[in-house]
């Protein structure tokens, strides 16, 4: 399938993440979810020396090629994920880095990459590199206690249990192969909520488990702590309460790892949200929640 590379994904809170990690010519720093490149653009228009950018997902990597021409030396990218940072990085060799968690809108709005109950496609959802099974391969094998568990702690979804029986019930009639099939299913046994559509919570649930999503933000936090010196920055932008959760715990307890065990101070008084005007413009940002932290004292 080829890469639509005229369409885009709209930076979030771009600013924002420039003013708080505040990229300082001659520093290197690292963009662990590259997307549309829109944040590496914004590092590198700042005269840092390098940007060392991963991603997962192989459209991601397609079209970095056109950063590779226009910043040369300056860019690079890497396939893989960003638990796997460590693999390719010298601790304390990074000044700032940033995770701008969760999908991008490439993602979303490509029907055939599965992830959208507004769109048909097959119900797949893997992001890339690392994700073993579909979303389609846990409806349709999993044990209904374990998609409960996938759907009520990943998803948050209080009607859990009811959709994991409905799920059995259905495919014991026929495998689950699209995304309208499933979301169609939920429509027609849970009620829709504040406008919300009744598939929405499953689907986060589904998307978070096949991509091992929280486990990967685990890692790479922990990762950081040992890949920033003293005085390096660390910002992410998270989407959920369950991401922005691993954040604050991250930045409050400082994680036995043994010999970088250290400890943060927050950039910013609060946590920074969209303005109305941002929201207004780019609506898939309403839930964004920005963090920035200081890697301040370091233990050995
Ligand atoms: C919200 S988008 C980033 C958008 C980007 N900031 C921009 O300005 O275009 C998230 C990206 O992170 C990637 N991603 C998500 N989880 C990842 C992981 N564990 N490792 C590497 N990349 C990941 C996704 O494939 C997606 O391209």
């Amino acid at each position: 399938m080829a890469v639509d590379l005229q369409q885009t994904h709209i930076p979030v809170l771009c600013k924002e993440m420039v003013e708080t990690l505040d990229p300082t010519p001659g520093k290197m720093y690292v963009d662990g979810t590259f997307g549309g490149g829109g944040y590496t653009r914004a590092i590198l228009n700042k005269g840092v020396s390098k940007v060392i950018a991963f991603d997962r997902d192989n459209d991601a990597i397609k079209r970095a090629q056109s950063f590779t021409q226009e910043f040369g030396d300056r860019f690079e990218i890497i396939h893989d994920c960003f638990s796997a940072m460590d693999k390719y990085l010298k601790p304390e060799s990074m000044d700032g880095i940033v995770f701008d968690f969760g999908i991008s809108s490439y993602q979303v709005d490509e029907a055939h990459r599965g992830f959208s109950f507004r769109q048909n496609g097959p119900l797949d959802m893997r992001m890339g590199v690392g994700a073993a099974y579909t979303a389609a391969d846990v409806v349709n094998t999993f044990k209904e206690r374990d998609i409960a568990e996938i759907l009520h702690v990943y998803g948050e979804e209080p009607r859990a249990k009811k959709i994991s029986k409905a799920i059995i019930a259905a495919r014991s009639v026929k495998l689950f192969e699209t995304t309208q099939e499933l979301a169609t299913l939920i429509r027609t046994i849970v009620p829709s909520q504040d406008g919300f559509d009744p598939a929405t919570l499953t689907f986060q649930g589904l998307r978070i488990f096949v991509n091992n999503e929280l486990i990967e933000i685990e890692r790479a936090l922990q990762q950081s702590n040992k890949l920033l010196p003293l005085g390096g920055r660390l910002v992410t932008i998270a989407f959920h309460a369950l991401e922005d959760r691993l954040v604050k715990n991250h930045s409050r307890v400082a994680f036995n790892h043994q010999e970088f065990l250290c400890m943060y101070s927050s950039i910013n008084r609060k946590v920074i949200t969209p303005s109305l005007d941002e929201i207004r413009k780019n609506p898939r940002c309403r839930s964004a929640k920005l963090r920035g932290f200081i890697k301040e004292i370091k233990y050995r």
